[in-house]
């Protein structure tokens, strides 16, 4: 996710501005850039070092502005590093967050003459606020007029050649903090930059803006009127503040869920069409809609993401779907048409060898090939046709659990979209937005129910097995809760159909084997209820997931039980996969293992 530093005051700014990106890297970025007012500005592609590396001696100025970009729109280059500049390099800006109508604010920025240089949302910004910039306007009125016409989020800190002894920065949805030091005042994203320097800081609220000078800062609302602001004294580490305070990634990225169904789905809904507007497969629509069989490809979770990903498209589109293991698919026979049929490839880091592979096999094969991807710019986004970001911000921990939530919520605005494209009617469509709008609500309930899983978590933390049980779109879930369990508390889990049991699982069933067992009140709950009474009936212990209302019927034949709220039947793998991650997190965290980093796994698989 990107980062932001700011510095105006009696120092030279670009040592801290440096030092400050340094801070940042923790939060991943694929770019970085310093802009110093009367020395100018460096961008690099890459590391913070070799930024570094490029600032020559004598850049110095006592105000200035720097980013560590994490792409979202256009390619981790160099040219898209921020900050970015208007055509005359008046106005210099660094953004956090997506301007979701950037598109428009182009086109009409163009008509009036003006020129961009990169692909960015953020150069749409920056030319908005120079074209309001007129002689007699101060930078703060500006920004203030700009921010009128943008929709989408932003943290963003302002400099200007014209007024080079002010920065104004203003925030709507990505945070932003003003660290009040005895030689200046620093700006920045979250605390880490800042603390050196400082630990009194004024935390800005969404709508607000500052404007900060050398002698002091103005706290504002869009609407001009004046904010009286508290200085809070800060008091995390650094190590605190890069986890939000939580003791590790993993937790900190659980927690990040709702945020991340947020930003996966943020302007892609069309509620009055009833249907989803994905920009990264506009060109390949008509062919994708023409499909007559879809291929979903990934490894681990992306794997099981994709086994959603199937039944989803089936239900919604009636397009048939097969998923299959990257590293299998790549070495299987081709019977893939390539004329009807399209690969679709999920993974979350965009360098998964096996999964690229597949891609590069399909593509021989003349497939269309699209890519659900986090990483803006990684080697899958480049290497499929088309594809959707998921928007997640960077995963550090090992095990994936936001990023597995957007790949699901990415799925199911494929599957609404094809849908829509097929037989799914205006109204039922309209229906499924509005669940996948009520989601980081239902999100934040699971959420606010995290005591009772760590609570529950601590009992079964002896536990040497488990098995995970699922029916339809909460079979993949299973497969994924095992996973996780197995991954960071290396506990032997398995995950299976729950209707598969009696074939062969049930005979592990005793008391010290226990059963976790997904039960939402779908389209199959009485079924998922009676694999509970037989693991009953052999004395195993289960724990059910089910939805709110059914937690008192489901107590009396599971001996604990977890709830999330009710949504479409298709998206509650979004929900009941939320306390598979937290149980997992909790039990490997009573075992005292390293949770972020455990052994022998890698974030990123780059080898066969
Ligand atoms: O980066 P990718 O999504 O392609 O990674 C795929 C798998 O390696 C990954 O999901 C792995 O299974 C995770 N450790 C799961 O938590």
């Amino acid at each position: 996710m990107c980062g932001i530093v700011g510095y105006i005051g009696k120092n030279n700014a670009t040592p801290f501005l440096i030092d400050g990106l340094r801070a940042l890297e923790y939060r991943g970025y694929d770019s970085a850039g310093i802009y110093v007012v009367s020395a100018g500005t460096i961008k690099r592609a890459g590391k913070v070092e070799e930024l570094a590396k490029s600032v020559p001696e004598g850049f110095s100025g006592t105000a200035g502005i720097a980013h560590t970009r994490w792409a979202t729109h256009g390619l981790p280059t160099e040219l898209n590093a921020h900050p970015h500049a208007d055509e005359s390099e008046t106005v210099w800006l660094v953004h956090n967050g997506i301007i979701e109508n950037y598109a428009e604010l182009r086109d009409a920025l163009s008509a009036k003459g003006v020129r961009f240089r990169t692909e960015t949302d953020t150069e749409a910004l920056v030319a908005l606020i120079a074209s309001k910039y007129d002689a007699k306007t101060p930078l703060e009125e500006a920004v203030r007029a700009a921010l009128a016409e943008v929709r989408g989020t932003y943290g963003i800190v302002v400099a200007s050649v014209r007024e080079p002894e002010k920065l104004v920065a203003a925030r709507f949805g990505s945070p932003l903090m003003l660290g009040i030091g005895t030689d200046g005042y620093y700006i920045a994203s979250d605390a880490t930059p800042i603390l050196k320097h400082t630990r009194e800081v004024v935390y800005l609220d969404d709508g607000e803006m500052v404007i900060v000078t050398r002698e002091g800062y103005d706290v504002r609302t869009r609407e001009h009127e004046p904010v009286k602001k508290t200085v809070e004294t800060l008091e995390w580490d650094v190590e605190a503040v890069q986890k939000k305070g939580h003791e590790h990634f993993m937790l900190k990225e659980i927690m990040e869920v709702p945020e991340v169904i947020e930003n996966s789905m943020r302007g892609r809904l069309v509620p009055d069409e009833g249907t989803a507007n994905l920009g990264g497969l506009r060109d390949v629509l008509p062919r994708v809609k023409r499909a007559k069989r879809i291929i979903i490809t990934g490894c681990g979770s992306a794997y099981y993401a994709g086994l959603v990903g199937e039944l989803l498209i089936e239900e919604l589109a009636g397009i048939p779907v097969e998923v299959e293991i990257a590293s299998e698919l790549r070495y299987r026979r081709p019977t893939m048409n390539p004329e009807d049929a399209v690969l679709i490839a999920i993974s979350q880091s965009g360098e998964t060898l096996d999964t690229l592979e597949a891609i590069k096999e399909a593509k021989r094969h003349g497939m269309l090939t699209l890519g659900i991807v986090n990483v803006v710019g990684s080697t899958i986004a480049r290497e499929t046709d088309a594809g959707v970001y998921n928007h997640a911000g960077p995963e550090i921990g090992v095990a994936s659990t936001k990023a597995f939530v957007s790949q699901l919520t990415v799925l199911s605005l494929i599957g609404l979209l094809l849908g829509r494209a097929d037989s799914l009617s205006a109204t039922d469509g309209s229906a499924f937005v509005r669940e996948l709008a009520a989601l980081p609500e239902h999100a934040r309930t699971v959420l606010s129910r995290a005591a009772h899983i760590e609570a529950l978590a601590k009992r079964y933390a002896s536990m040497e097995d488990a098995l995970f049980l699922g029916r339809k779109f909460q079979s993949p879930i299973a497969y994924e809760g095992a996973l996780k369990l197995k991954e960071i508390s290396y506990v032997h889990a398995e995950g299976y159909p729950a209707g598969e049991m009696k074939h062969g699982p049930i005979a592990l069933i005793e008391p010290a084997f226990p059963s976790v067992v997904l039960a939402p009140r779908d389209s199959l709950y009485e079924k998922t209820k009676s694999n509970i009474q037989e693991i009953r009936a052999r004395s195993g212990k289960v724990i059910a997931v089910t939805t709110d209302g059914s937690e008192e019927e489901l107590a009396q034949v599971a001996d604990d039980v977890i709830a999330v709220p009710k949504t479409h039947e298709a998206l509650l793998p979004i929900l009941t996969t939320i306390p598979l991650q937290l149980f997992a997190y909790y039990v490997a965290k009573e075992r005292g293992l390293p949770i972020d980093k455990p052994r022998n796994l890698a974030k990123s698989v780059t080898v066969e």
